[in-house]
């Protein structure tokens, strides 16, 4: 099939090359000409395990391709995967200015009977007004040329995103249309030839359940966090909690990890879409409102324990912070909770130093530049670099890495209070 993906991002990428993985011919699309440049040069903006060796083997052999024309992309294909980013607004609803500029410009330069996808987490009635976009767009040009929107949200985590893509625990599609439906199944069905993944479903029931499936995982973090909180106040050790919970079937072992909140690019932002959502359509969201409650104060939660230790005033004080992404497995600073912690530390007088192992370079884009340069945030390339001289070891991201760290720095290393 030849595909057209809108979007190089974390979804678009590893989508686009999924696809052309299993023998189709894609092109990505994106307005971001560094992205794009940086691409055909073989060179991978983003980290995610797998992803760079799967990229270079399919550019190789020409079925994938990178370029920042639409209209050149939308030439020899009838298959159009929108992957752009639906940030935040300021008032928590999405915001889905650049869904609907693809497809505004989509119906630019629709020439043929095609499918339009959804990929993007997008709200309810996001694909009937792309389909409104696009069909104005061909009465402008006096076109009937037909075309169907369906919604095929992405489940895939930033970490384990192959691995998911390739072997999902299932394919939602959303669609009224059967000429669509059956271009899906043919494009997904490499990925379902062990037993069948498809749950094909109305088109608003797709959009939704990508934000309920979200919303859940956020609620099992948010009620975990909350019970290692009590935990906490009252001197009981949640690790034996966590395991008493989750060894019944119902609640099960995952996500019911505590840490220090969830970050990332969809938890916070679809919990606060949902919440929009639930109250456009008048329903009081009690439990989502909660979950995202929760969220904010365990973001906090690590600041206020290095401020019941060392008080309001960290002149003079040293933090070694070991992770900076929003979870292992990925660069992905975006809502991280290291960003709150670092930021809090530094504005009460204290420093930082901070090791990542694939983050550092994200770092530097997300704080202010004279932090780095008065060096009140030095990022290092070794762990136990950081901890020279600190005071504290704060432990942000669950590496695999900081499992089973050494309890002796190592030689020539001075830290204040001896081992880690
Ligand atoms: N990141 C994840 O783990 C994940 C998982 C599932 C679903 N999603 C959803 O998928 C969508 C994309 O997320 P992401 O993390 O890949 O975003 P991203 O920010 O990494 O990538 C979006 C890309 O779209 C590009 N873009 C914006 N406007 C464009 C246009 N008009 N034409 C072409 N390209 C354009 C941007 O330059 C950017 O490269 C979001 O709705 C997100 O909620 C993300």
């Amino acid at each position: 099939m030849n595909i057209t993906i809108i979007g190089t991002g974390y979804v678009g990428l590893v989508t686009g090359t999924c696809f052309a993985e299993m023998g189709n011919t894609v092109t990505c699309v994106d307005i971001d000409q560094e992205k794009i440049d940086k691409l055909n040069k073989g060179i991978i903006p983003i980290y995610e395990p797998g992803l760079e060796e799967l990229v270079r083997s399919n550019e190789g052999t020409s079925r994938l391709s990178f370029t920042t024309s639409l209209p050149e992309a939308m030439k020899c294909s009838n298959l159009f995967l929108i992957a752009v980013g639906t940030p935040e607004s300021p008032n928590g609803e999405a915001n889905m200015e650049y869904v609907y500029n693809v497809a505004k410009e989509i119906g630019i330069y629709l020439d043929r009977k095609s499918v339009i996808v959804n990929k993007s987490t997008v709200p309810i009635g996001t694909a009937d007004k792309v389909g409104t976009i696009i069909k104005n767009e061909l009465e402008m040009r006096g076109e009937d040329i037909p075309f169907h929107v369906v919604s095929n949200p992405e489940f895939l985590k930033e970490g384990d995103a192959i691995q998911d893509f390739m072997r999902p625990d299932r394919i939602i599609i959303g669609t009224d249309s059967d000429y669509a439906l059956d271009m899906l199944k043919q494009l997904y069905s490499p990925f379902t030839m062990n037993y069948d993944r498809l749950i094909t479903m109305g088109v608003k029931e797709a959009e939704l359940t990508k934000y309920a499936a979200n919303a859940m995982l956020a609620t099992k973090i948010s009620f975990i966090n909350e019970i290692a909180h009590i935990c906490d106040e009252l001197d009981i050790d949640v690790e034996s909690v966590r395991k008493g919970i989750g060894a019944d079937s119902r609640i099960g072992y995952s996500f019911i990890y505590p840490g220090v909140g969830y970050g990332g690019s969809c938890f916070p932002k679809d919990v606060k879409a949902i919440i929009h959502t639930a109250k456009k359509a008048a329903v009081e969201p009690l439990v989502l409102e909660a979950v995202e409650n929760r969220n904010q104060r365990q973001k906090e939660r690590m600041f206020d324990h290095i401020i019941s230790k060392y008080g309001s005033d960290l002149t003079g004080k040293v933090f070694a912070i070991w992770g900076l992404a929003f979870k292992p497995g990925t660069d992905d600073m975006r809502e991280a909770p290291s960003v709150n912690l670092i930021t809090s530390i530094i504005e009460s007088g204290g420093k930082v130093q901070v090791f990542d192992p694939v983050a550092n370079e994200e770092a530097v884009k997300k704080f202010p530049q004279e932090w780095i340069s008065d060096n009140k945030l030095v990022l290092l390339d070794d762990n136990y670099a950081a901890l020279e001289n600190s005071d504290a070891l704060v432990l942000m991201t669950e590496w695999k890495m900081f499992r089973n760290p050494t309890t002796c720095p190592p030689a020539g290393m001075k830290c204040r209070h001896g081992p880690a």
